[in-house]
């Protein structure tokens, strides 16, 4: 631990820019304002509410950490725990890349590598959880996790110089969607169109919404696997009911086209799951949603870049080239 890490922050994020990319905008046609959660310490916008969550639970007593995420959530709870001075243990399944493993062990995680998939190495991070009394950190299924991911939308309304007309986002477990829809309320949004992605194959929340309930997916087929989770969150599809929500899907083509669509216009690289956000404005999500009646006139929209460190330029080169790109 550094002299850096004594003083326990106010807040574990970043304030993060709110910026028009002309270049995105010229494609589009409207306004694209770009919130960049790609520049969270952690990587994605995961530090806001897994941050919020660690310290609500230090104050209330919390002394250990556990998680069984090798994503960007694993990575925020690993931040989160440093940064607050408590000891994280995660247990990871063999598939987690282990430039991902070093990084948690970078923060000061203790990683135990367990089991073939994810539900394995959960069953078994939570059974150690409960036989050491460690806090367990949920990926995305928490109310101080959806408060901390809300603050994506109260700083927009600070740096955006007027209410956009839509925003995009994309859905995993729903916590990011949860997070931004709790936001649209905190500062009277709350009319905005919620355009939610997902790739076909990790598509939880479209299946649910077509459906009228809960689905889960018997397994994740789909390149994009932070968006992964075999069910959305039971608040996700409750909000269906009080937020206009259009959920929309792209293939996992079109999901990493945008990743190199906007490595060439921002010079920076991001996982596919953000690339199902981005190709609402690349794959023309939002003009197929006007011509079916389902948008009104679009002058601005303002997108979530999510982020991720699931990527590399190994990862992309091995995407484009089985895409055909
Ligand atoms: C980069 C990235 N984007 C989006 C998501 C989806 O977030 P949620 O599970 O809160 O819906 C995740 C989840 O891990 C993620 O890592």
């Amino acid at each position: 631990m550094t002299s850096l890490d004594k003083a326990t922050p106010r807040i574990l994020h970043y304030v993060t820019p709110c910026f028009l990319s002309e270049t995105i905008s010229s494609r589009a046609g409207f306004k694209v304002y770009l919130k960049l959660e790609n520049l969270q310490p952690s990587g994605s916008f995961k530090i806001r509410g897994i941050g919020n969550f660690c310290q609500k639970a230090k104050q209330r007593g919390a002394t250990k950490f556990s998680s069984s995420s090798g994503g960007n959530a694993g990575l925020a709870a690993a931040l989160a725990a440093r940064k607050l001075g408590l000891p994280l243990s995660i247990v990871v399944p063999e598939t987690c890349p282990s430039f991902i493993q070093e990084d948690l062990r970078k923060q000061g995680a203790q990683v135990e590598v367990f089991g073939s998939c994810f539900d394995e190495a959960n069953e078994r991070a939570l059974a150690k959880a409960e036989k050491e009394g460690l806090v367990h950190i949920h990926p995305f299924d928490h109310p101080d996790i959806w408060e901390g991911h809300s603050s994506i939308i109260t700083e927009c309304e600070q740096q955006l110089e007027s209410k956009p007309d839509v925003v995009v986002t994309c859905v995993g477990g729903g916590g990011l969607l949860n997070g931004v829809l709790d936001g649209l309320k905190k500062v009277g949004w709350e009319d905005l169109p919620v355009i939610a992605m997902e790739t076909i194959g990790a598509d939880c929340f479209n299946k649910a919404v077509e459906k009228g309930s809960l689905v889960t997916l018997p397994a994740i087929t789909s390149i994009a696997k932070c968006l992964g989770a075999l069910t959305v969150s039971k608040r996700t599809f409750e909000c269906t009911k009080m937020f206009n929500i259009l959920s929309e899907v792209v293939e996992d083509k079109e999901a990493v086209r945008a990743c190199l669509n906007f490595a060439e216009d921002e010079k920076m690289i991001v996982e596919p799951s953000c690339g199902a956000t981005l190709a609402a404005v690349y794959s023309g999500v939002i003009q197929k949603l006007q011509q079916e009646k389902k948008l009104g006139d679009i002058k601005s929209a303002l997108v979530i870049v999510c982020g991720g460190k699931m990527v590399n330029l190994e990862l992309l080169q091995k995407w484009k080239l089985q895409f055909g790109l």
